[in-house]
């Protein structure tokens, strides 16, 4: 029996089915490989997929990230051999599965000083804080010392960019819906905490930097923090939206940008960053070498059986998990 979980249709959590594809795996193709995976990174993108906000073509297999063992390779791919220690974020999805074909493009090997629970936590979560701090930048660039908001910061991707933006040196202020969360964010280096389920987050930002407000807010919650985000920004300051946690940003006139200051906005996904090889190789190059120098600490907060994975995303959207989330085999 070979598992994965799929869906026939979008829905809630129910719609995750675990079903045997033993006799659908099949070989790699030019440019694919076959990878059986030993551990699977549970990613909000999936929940986005599984509701139907981005829409998959169906039946679907969910999942975004995982780490694994490559068992065969297909014609022209030069940088896996079978036998090879790998993780990865890619899409197409398909990631909650034991075994699977898939473009390599994504896939990196994973340095030995890495285990596959880490590997599969960190790679969606840890690539897309590597580019939204080191490429997705204000006029100008970051320094040290520049102030930046980073909204859920005590979540898988939130807890990661924390460490990393301290040892860029750089003063992030991480909100998160708990005080529990704000002090596990600030525990990860967050300078400054804002529990902004009791907390102006506009108002504290003010304070924090004199008035000044931030240089770039990285806001993945979307609908119910966009205007305020807006507000905490310098002129010229850079709106980086990438992620819907609270729903869409509703439609904005560009005029807005104008009366709060001349600022920047832009909407990033990972998949525009990784979709070269060199490209993405480079950026998980970058990941390695913060993991294996302890820069970065990936934490795994949860843990689920493949078969509980209705519960792993009742507990993601209900805001239960904080660091990453994997689902085990
Ligand atoms: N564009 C990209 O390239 C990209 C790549 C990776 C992730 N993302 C986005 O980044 C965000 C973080 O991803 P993640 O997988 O690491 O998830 P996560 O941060 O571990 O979980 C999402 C967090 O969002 C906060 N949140 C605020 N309002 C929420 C609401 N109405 N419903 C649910 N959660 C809400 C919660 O933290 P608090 O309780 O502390 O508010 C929750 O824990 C997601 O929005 C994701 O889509 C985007």
């Amino acid at each position: 029996m070979s598992r994965a979980i799929q869906i026939v249709r979008h829905g809630g959590p129910e719609e995750l089915h675990l079903v045997d594809v033993s006799g659908n795996v099949g070989e790699p193709g030019p440019g694919q490989i076959r990878i059986r995976h030993k551990a699977i990174g549970l990613n909000f993108i999936d929940v986005y997929q599984r509701t139907g906000l981005y829409q998959l073509p169906l039946p679907a297999t969910l999942g975004m990230e995982a780490s694994g063992i490559v068992e065969a390779v297909g014609p022209g791919v030069m940088h896996l051999k079978p036998g090879d220690r790998a993780a990865y974020a890619s899409n197409p999805p398909g990631s909650y599965s034991e075994v699977r074909v898939m473009p390599a493009t994504t896939v990196c090997r994973l340095p030995d000083a890495i285990d596959f629970d880490t590997g599969a936590a960190m790679m969606l979560k840890g690539l897309t804080a590597q580019y939204l701090l080191k490429k997705t930048l204000p006029q100008g660039g970051l320094k040290p010392g520049d102030f930046v908001l980073f909204h859920a910061a005590a979540g898988g991707v939130g807890l990661i960019a924390s460490q990393w933006a301290k040892a860029m040196g750089l003063q992030l202020i991480g909100t998160a819906g708990s005080d529990a969360k704000c002090a596990l964010a600030r525990d990860n280096g967050a300078m400054h905490v804002i529990n902004y389920a009791k907390e102006d987050f506009l108002a504290r930002v003010k304070e924090i930097t004199g008035g000044k407000g931030v240089k770039v807010v990285y806001d993945s919650i979307g609908k119910d923090t966009w205007d305020k985000s807006l507000d905490c920004l310098q002129p010229f300051g850079l709106m980086a939206s990438f992620g819907n946690a609270s729903g869409p940003v509703p439609p904005f006139a560009p005029g807005i940008l104008a009366v709060k200051g001349s600022l920047y906005v832009t909407r990033q996904t990972l998949f525009t960053h990784i979709a070269s090889r060199e490209g993405c190789q480079a950026m998980a190059d970058d990941l390695f070498a913060a993991v294996t120098s302890g820069k970065v600490k990936i934490r795994i907060g949860q843990r689920y059986p493949l078969e509980q994975v209705q519960q792993a995303h009742r507990d993601l959207e209900a805001r239960k998990t904080t660091g990453c989330t994997i689902l085990t085999l």
